[in-house]
């Protein structure tokens, strides 16, 4: 899969894909991430990206000739599945949807900035907007990051444990059932029992049933 992403600021894009299962990904050729600075696709003088607003306000807008520019050029290599952009006012990201874009192969990730980009870019080049959570960032790279980092997880062949993603939490609308490792006696805090009977069928019904009981615990709106 081929993610690129636009951002105003690229350098607070270039650590999180590069290591642990991201890095992964990329070693093993399942997933490319390219960042592109949105200031060089621009044609006004001195990098300009942002502007005043129209009808006064605070706050400055990402101007749309720079995003179009860039999107432009960059569909002139690939043909996106999505152009996605990260914004508050986006639709909730889920598992759901991590899921359906990992079967994707080429993605296109537009960051904004500042009070955001101009409604005509949402509307003319935009096919599906995001949102991390009912929090507002400064900017949308995080978000990108967490996007990126959801779906990449998904792609097959990324984790060595083919399975493992199928257990994740709200991979059936439901929490994961808790995990323990070694020591079996931690300062007197011992291991469920079941999970040392060597029985898969046992096992496999105690964790059903505790990501049941975590759920209607912590999240019964997801049951
Ligand atoms: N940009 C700023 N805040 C955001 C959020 N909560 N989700 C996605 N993009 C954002």
């Amino acid at each position: 899969m081929y993610i690129d992403i636009i951002s105003a600021v690229p350098d607070l894009l270039h650590s999180p894909f590069e290591h642990s299962i991201m890095k992964r990904a990329k070693e093993k050729q399942l997933l490319t991430v390219e960042v592109h600075n949105l200031r060089q696709f621009t044609p006004y003088k001195q990098g300009q990206i942002d502007d005043y607003q129209f009808g006064g306000g605070a706050g400055m807008v990402m101007m749309p000739e720079p995003l179009a520019i860039a999107i432009e050029t960059l569909q002139k290599t690939k043909q996106y599945d999505e152009i996605i952009y990260m914004t508050p006012d986006g639709k909730s990201f889920n598992q759901k949807t991590a899921n359906r874009l990992s079967l994707y192969q080429n993605l296109l990730i537009i960051c904004g900035h500042y009070k955001g980009i101009d409604e005509r870019i949402r509307e003319q080049f935009v096919t599906m907007e995001l949102s991390i959570g009912d929090y507002v960032l400064s900017g949308g790279e995080l978000a990108a990051a967490v996007v990126v980092d959801a779906i990449g997880r998904l792609i097959p062949g990324v984790l060595n444990d083919e399975t493992s993603a199928l257990f994740d939490s709200f991979q059936d609308s439901m929490l994961a059932p808790p995990v323990y490792t070694r020591p079996a006696d931690f300062r007197g805090s011992k291991v469920p029992e079941v999970l040392l009977c060597g029985d898969p069928k046992k096992i496999a019904e105690w964790r059903h049933n505790e990501s049941i009981r975590r759920t209607e615990e912590r999240r019964p709106d997801l049951l």
